[in-house]
């Protein structure tokens, strides 16, 4: 078969039920036909190397506006968050938005908020543990992974039920939905901005340990971010590190209490609990499907003659058990060293995100140890 012409490819029906059933199985066979196949959004890219290659690549771009273009939305609040999102920004603009970012975010500053998040995870099992069962997603992954982001970013515990409601008004945006939605998403973002401002100016006055202060204070201010990127910032850390996190946590469990064995050998041994993280990321991915990506010009890419605006779709969920990069990929092994899975997105993308996601999620498998 000749992928560059990518009408012969295999057909994956993404939305079909067989798919959503048993996603890992039918994975499994298409990933041993061919590095791609086609579905309804586009060309899905099922295997491991290439899949690296599609995320680091400079000629491919995230929909960003896109989606809102294709419902009519080509100004306005919407448009303008949208193409603000470090995600969705590319090239200059990206790099320098991660370096005024990263410089926020260090690995010292993740490492010296360790003790908090514990003490987060304990707190909640000290509630959990006299009633002797509970709602994991409810009772712990949830409420966990927002108080840790929350103080950490600096955000009053106060304004968490406003920030999931706004959250939820968020998510419209990045789908079919935004269009009908559009007057209660854009009275939302009014709202996170006023709240983004404010809390910014508050800090600006009174600085604390926590990351909002570090980002609106710099001895220079080309080494701050503006205020809609700041608003922009904001609303990604919220958006992109709460329910990721809780969801992460719930297959984690899930794939511990399929194998009791793994659950053993990590309750004997601490030193596992780091790569236990990667394993369960990796095995029991929360993202199957990726963010697409849309080539900006016309390319001969692995084989594959691609128009200007082709779709391709990363699927970590096929590249994290390719059988070329991961031995027994189907194996959950905690004590295997493996190469990197691709959850998170590639490299470039993701530093900071796969630092956080790794301290959440690690400071929990340490706490099951305990517990
Ligand atoms: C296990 C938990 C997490 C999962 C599964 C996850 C997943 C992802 C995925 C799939 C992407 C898109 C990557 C791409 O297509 O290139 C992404 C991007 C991002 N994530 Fe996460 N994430 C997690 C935790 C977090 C956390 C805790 C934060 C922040 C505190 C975070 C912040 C971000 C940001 C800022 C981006 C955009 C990065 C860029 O474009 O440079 N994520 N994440």
């Amino acid at each position: 078969m000749s992928p560059g012409d990518a009408g012969v490819l295999p057909f994956l029906d993404l939305y079909g039920a067989d798919f959503q059933a048993r996603p890992h199985e039918v994975l499994r066979a298409y990933r041993e036909q061919h590095f791609c196949a086609r579905t309804p959004l586009g060309i899905a890219v099922l295997r491991y190397a290439e899949l690296q290659d599609l995320l680091a690549h400079r000629l491919f771009r995230t929909p960003a506006t896109d989606l809102l273009t294709m419902q009519g939305i080509t100004t306005g609040p919407m448009v303008e968050l949208m193409s603000a999102l470090l995600l969705n920004s590319h090239g200059e603009t990206h790099d320098r938005l991660r370096r005024l970012v990263s410089r926020a975010f260090t690995l010292r500053s993740v490492e010296s908020f360790r003790p908090r998040i514990a003490a987060i995870a304990s707190e909640l099992l000290d509630d959990i543990a006299p009633r002797g069962s509970c709602d994991f997603m409810a009772d712990f992954a949830e409420p966990y992974s927002s108080r840790v982001l929350f103080e950490f970013v600096g955000i009053p515990l106060t304004a968490m039920e406003k920030i999931t409601k706004w959250n939820a008004d968020i998510v419209l945006m990045f789908g079919f939905e935004a269009a009908a939605n559009a007057p209660r998403i854009e009275a939302t973002l009014r709202e996170i901005g006023s709240f983004v401002d404010e809390l910014a100016a508050q800090r600006r006055r009174e600085p604390r340990a926590d990351l909002i202060s570090a980002l609106v204070t710099a001895e220079d201010a080309s080494n701050l971010l503006t205020p809609a990127e700041l608003r922009a910032m904001m609303i990604t850390l919220l958006s992109a590190g709460t329910g990721t996190v809780s969801r992460q946590l719930g297959s984690g469990l899930a794939a511990f209490v399929e194998h009791p064995a793994q659950w053993q050998a990590l309750a004997e041994n601490r030193q596992l609990a780091a790569p236990a993280v990667e394993e369960v990321i990796r095995y029991s991915s929360s993202v199957i499907v990726g963010l697409p990506r849309l080539s900006t010009e016309a390319l001969l890419w692995n084989g594959l003659q691609l128009e200007r605006g082709a779709c391709l779709v990363p699927i970590p969920g096929a590249a994290n058990r390719d059988p070329a990069v991961f031995t027994d990929p189907e194996r959950f092994d905690i004590t295997q060293q493996r190469r990197s899975h691709l959850t998170l997105g590639g490299a470039s993308t993701t530093a900071w995100g796969r630092r956080w996601a790794g301290r959440s999620c690690k400071r929990r498998c340490c706490c099951w140890r305990s517990g």
